[in-house]
């Protein structure tokens, strides 16, 4: 008897356990590493849009691909702060955080067609670099 309630109640445990692994929602799963991230996202994006007062678009199709580097570089941003990837709580997530600052702000730019703010966000975005490079990239 004593044996039977027991093997039911570890059925039902066990149920209990399969039904929150099955509620559970899929999380965040990072990939790539901070190098790829770089490689992939940040410097091409950061690029293009240093690139925008040197190469001022004269079009549509050129104004797209400055406004889709921007939503990548501000994206990036919020990549860097998912996981085990922040470095530490303090400056890796409040530069991560810069990054995305510095994106959105090129949005609006790009969106504006506004080469002048571009310029100037470009400030904005070189100073997020350098600030998490000198505590966390080790050379
Ligand atoms: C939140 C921190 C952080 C921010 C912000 C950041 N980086 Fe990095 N970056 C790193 C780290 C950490 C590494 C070194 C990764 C390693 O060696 O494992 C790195 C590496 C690099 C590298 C070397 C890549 C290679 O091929 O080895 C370049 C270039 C680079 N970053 C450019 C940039 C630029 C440009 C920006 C801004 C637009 C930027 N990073 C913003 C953390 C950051």
């Amino acid at each position: 008897m004593i044996r039977i309630r027991f093997q039911a109640a570890v059925a039902a445990a066990g149920l209990l356990l399969a039904s929150a692994a099955l509620t559970q929602e899929p999380a965040p799963r990072p990939v790539a590493t901070i190098t790829q991230l770089m490689q992939a996202m940040i410097i091409p994006a950061s690029n293009a849009l240093f690139n925008v007062p040197r190469q001022v678009p004269g079009d549509d199709a050129g104004w797209d691909a400055v406004r889709n580097q921007a939503v990548i570089l501000a994206e990036s941003g919020n990549l860097l702060m998912v996981g085990d990837r922040a470095g530490d709580s303090g400056v890796w997530m409040e530069t991560s955080r810069a990054l995305t600052d510095a994106g959105e702000a090129a949005l609006a730019a790009a969106l504006a067609r506004d080469v002048d703010a571009i310029t100037s966000v470009g400030d904005q975005i070189i100073d997020a670099c350098e600030r998490c490079h000198e505590k966390h990239w080790i050379r």
